[in-house]
């Protein structure tokens, strides 16, 4: 069975049973800071878990693309090493929301696994919390697994709940017991049942683990029931097709046969085992679509991990002998295998390709130096039999090539050797320090709130008069109130404020009565739907249960909402100017600006941003009222909104038109275009590989920023004594003169020179027959110090002679000696002569040579010296 029918059957199945069949989040979670990537296929629904937000369902299943690298579930190290690893891969699941719990999440799993994939019951073995006995008698008494194959597991990590059967996302958020099914491949793999001290053999593997969602985990590690009890399953598609395909390891599956040849074809490897290539064939998986998903190669957060594993591939490709980028050429083949069932992917080709090969470009410039230092160091390692490699030594490489620490210990790990790591982030923690300052993502504090939704008014209002105070905290705790002086957050029950999402910052203003008053510095979200109030109290008292009234400073808020309605404009604009290539990256819209992050190869040309600006200003002008409706999302789309990759959607959307533009938005905006005024780009830049920034403004700030430019202009025009449109032809004749005018006094200067030379002529002094000239010329070039050296040697016949000129601190010298002469006395060491009493050396020919210095205070006593050093050495 193909892998493509095991993931539709498995949807399917479920949909029978009543679920909906939810797409695939992307791999970066939207809003939230606790984790990396989506690991999982309830990263998308954690907040359904935690109570805090509903669906129309209650049942649901997805397939949903996954990444475990980096963060607590971590598979990285192990990929090319083991049989079933992957960085990325796909996790079929079922869920429930409080609807079904153990009965029958086991069944459905039994029914499925037995009937639809006929395994062998024989075959699966099953594992249970060892707390729990209600999951343990529903696998004895109503499936029927003998008990023999049904097996306890405890808190085998090490603490309360850290055990193999207790699942959980991340070191907060829901999580609960689960039970998991095994396949066993048979005695002739070696392996025990899990539990036993055997388990990490291939023998036994896991394909399906069932968690039992019952508790939320707070950061102090406390665990509190959810408000329903519910289930999320996860079954790896690569795990299972193994199982069904009859094939030992996931990568002899379907899904890796050709991305495996291909990275056979990149690498000139025949050998198709060849684990390099298990590897790079991983690794495009996962860098393929993290950039879909909008990660960028970079230092830190994501950003580095995808950085990773490109290099990662790209080592054992260079391993392989190839010494210029290939990586990228294999995007071609993702697509091909799974573009069909993810046609974001197919969308993406081109970007994905060119964000990797300018990272390959990158990383080829530093491979080589970088291996060669790594090899030596191995070498002299295995000469002395020492097994550890100098964690400084890792960080340079790190630091200096590029060389991510695990791509260190991969090396090092094929020849047996290990990496200090202490030592390595001792040096890493030392850099870190300094490099500080770097700004970061910026995230809400993470406070425990258990209360209601907030009621959202500030679409239409701006006050906001009869709000209850139903949550206060300071220093990231509940408190029942605040005193004057005190920083806090404040959670009301209804709110005008905007809290910041989407690009768009949160609002400021005041909370109070006629007592209180609280003023609010941001806005920001508690919960998905519930907003956090961030301020001061600046008078009174404010109580859990106050009721009070809410202003947002709206000044403030229109300015916002002109840059996010023009970054609205602005986003179609540039798709129809650049193309539909052009996704939303990144945005962030305040008062003053807005700054849109997008992808696209090259710099914007002038006369492309005149037309973005042209055509934004031309639904401005049209006047057109802004127009939001709440609709499914399924409609939202297929009525060509725009929606964007990496934003979390609830299947209510609000599509917001404006002008010529139709997207997905929740934020504030104006009434109509005309709202926005002026709009102007002011800035355009390349932020990463593929991806360019611009940065515009409207309204008022606009119209200040083009007075500023004509004050500028205006200023400089009165400095050239012409009109500010003759500005750039006087610049132009400027310039002109100013370049006569220094050939002019190029010639005047070598005119005054030669001059000076002529008077030189009688300064000379006979020693010997030979002339000997040492004298300093006011303001020569080394040019003209040559030439006169030239002519002087014509007039003076027999001569040794020695210029020198001084411009600013740094001294010219040219010695010059003609050629009869030039047997005893050298140019090049009466140059030297000079030179080495003035801080400097130089060299040349016997008849002419040239050198510099740097203590003009010592010249004339070393240029008086000359004639004593002549004559000695003739
Ligand atoms: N969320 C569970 C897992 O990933 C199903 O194993």
């Amino acid at each position: 069975m193909k892998a493509a029918e095991i993931r539709e059957k498995f949807l399917k199945f479920f949909e029978s049973k009543g679920h909906t069949i939810v797409r695939s989040s992307s791999l970066v979670p939207a809003n939230d800071p606790t984790l990396l990537f989506t690991n999982s296929g309830m990263v998308q629904f954690k907040d359904v878990f935690l109570g805090t937000e509903t669906r129309p369902y209650s049942r649901a299943t997805t397939a949903q693309r996954s990444v475990r690298a980096g963060g607590k579930h971590n598979d990285l190290e192990n990929v090319g090493y083991t049989a079933r690893h992957h960085t990325f891969f796909e996790m079929l699941g079922n869920f429930s929301f409080g609807d079904y719990f153990k009965r029958d999440a086991i069944h459905y799993a039994w029914e499925l696994l037995t009937r639809v994939y006929q395994l062998p019951p024989e075959k699966l073995t099953v594992t249970v919390y060892h707390e729990d006995d209600e999951a343990y008698d529903i696998w004895a008494n109503e499936i029927g697994v003998p008990l023999e194959r049904i097996i306890r597991i405890g808190d085998n990590k090490g603490a309360r709940y850290a055990s193999d059967n207790f699942w959980q996302m991340a070191d907060t958020g829901p999580c609960g017991p689960c039970s998991e099914i095994f396949y066993d491949h048979g005695p002739q793999v070696w392996g025990g049942p899990p539990g036993s001290a055997d388990e990490d053999g291939d023998r036994f593997i896991e394909i399906w683990n069932l968690v039992f969602m019952q508790f939320n985990r707070d950061a102090q590690g406390n665990l509190t029931p959810l408000p329903k009890q519910c289930v999320d399953t996860g079954m790896g598609l690569e795990r299972l097709a193994a199982v069904l395909q009859h094939v030992h390891s996931n990568y002899e599956i379907d899904l890796f046969q050709r991305l495996i040849a291909a990275a056979a074809r990149e690498t000139g490897v025949s050998d198709l085992a060849h684990n390099s290539l298990k590897v790079i064939a991983d690794h495009i998986r996962a860098c393929g679509f993290m950039i879909v998903d909008g990660v960028i190669p970079g230092n830190e957060g994501r950003g580095y991990v995808l950085r990773r594993i490109v290099r990662r591939a790209i080592r054992h490709g260079y391993k392989l002998g190839r010494k210029r980028p290939f990586f990228h050429r294999l995007v071609e083949d993702l697509v091909g295998e799974m573009g069909a069932a993810y046609p974001e992917l197919k969308a993406a080709q081109q970007r994905v390709t060119d964000v990797l090969r300018q990272e390959e470009e990158r990383f080829f410039e530093t491979i080589e130096h970088g291996m060669s230092i790594l090899d030596a160091a191995l070498s002299e390692l295995a000469a002395r039999g020492a097994k550890v490699l100098d964690g400084e030594l890792a960080f340079k490489l790190h630091d200096t090539y590029g060389f991510p620490l695990d791509l260190t210990a991969d090396v090092c790990r094929e020849r047996g050797i290990g990496v200090d790591e202490v030592a390595f982030d001792e040096a890493m923690a030392r850099q870190r320090e300094q490099a500080r300052a770097a700004g970061k993502f910026r995230m809400a504090q993470a406070l425990d709130y258990t209360g209601g939704k907030t009621t959202f008014h500030g679409y239409d209002k701006h006050v906001f008069d009869d709000a209850k105070v139903v949550a206060v905290y300071a220093d990231g705790t509940a408190v029942p109130s605040l005193r004057a002086g005190q920083q806090g957050v404040v959670v009301l029950d209804q709110t005008p404020f905007y809290a910041e999402s989407g690009g768009q910052v949160g609002d400021q203003g005041a909370i109070g009565n006629a007592t209180v008053r609280f003023a609010v510095s941001d806005t920001l979200k508690v919960q998905a739907n519930v907003v956090g109030h961030h301020g001061t109290l600046e008078q009174g008292e404010l109580k859990v249960g106050d009721v009070v009234s809410a202003r947002i400073d709206a000044e403030r808020r229109a300015r916002t909402a002109r840059n996010h309605s023009a970054t609205h404009l602005m986003h179609k604009a540039l798709r129809e100017v650049l193309g539909p290539h052009v996704q939303q990256k990144g945005s962030l819209v305040d008062p003053d600006k807005t700054r849109f992050d997008f992808s696209h190869n090259a710099p914007l040309s002038d006369d492309e941003i005149r037309r973005i600006e042209a055509l934004v200003n031309a639904e401005v002008l049209a006047n057109t009222p802004g127009i939001a409706r709440v609709m499914p999302f399924d409609d939202a789309v297929k009525s060509g909104a725009m929606a964007l990759f990496g934003e979390k959607y609830g299947d209510e959307v609000r599509v917001l038109d404006l002008g010529f533009s139709r997207e997905l938005c929740g934020g504030t905006h104006v009434q109509r275009t005309g709202d926005i005024g002026l709009f102007k780009i002011v800035f355009e830049a390349g932020v990463a590989a593929g991806i360019r920034r611009v940065e515009a403004i409207t309204g008022d700030n606009a119209l200040r920023y083009v007075q500023d430019l004509e004050a500028t202009l205006a200023g400089a025009a009165a400095a050239l004594k012409v009109q500010p449109a003759e500005l750039a032809p006087r610049i132009a004749q400027v310039q002109d003169q100013l370049k006569a005018l220094e050939k002019e006094l190029a010639q005047l200067k070598s005119k005054v020179a030669s001059s000076q030379g002529d008077e030189l002529v009688s300064q000379a002094v006979d020693v010997a027959g030979v002339r000997v000239l040492a004298a300093q010329l006011e303001g020569a070039d080394v040019k003209t110090l040559r030439e006169t050296v030239d002519k002087l040697k014509d007039k003076l016949k027999h001569a040794a002679i020695v210029l020198a000129s001084v411009d600013g601190g740094k001294i010219s010298l040219i010695a010059g000696v003609t050629t009869d002469a030039s047997q005893k006395i050298k140019a090049g060491e009466l140059v030297n002569f000079v030179a080495q009493q003035v801080g400097g050396k130089g060299g040349g020919r016997a008849d002419m040579a040239q050198a510099g210095g740097t203590e003009p205070s010592k010249l004339p006593a070393a240029l008086s010296g000359v004639k004593e050093w002549v004559q000695a050495k003739l």
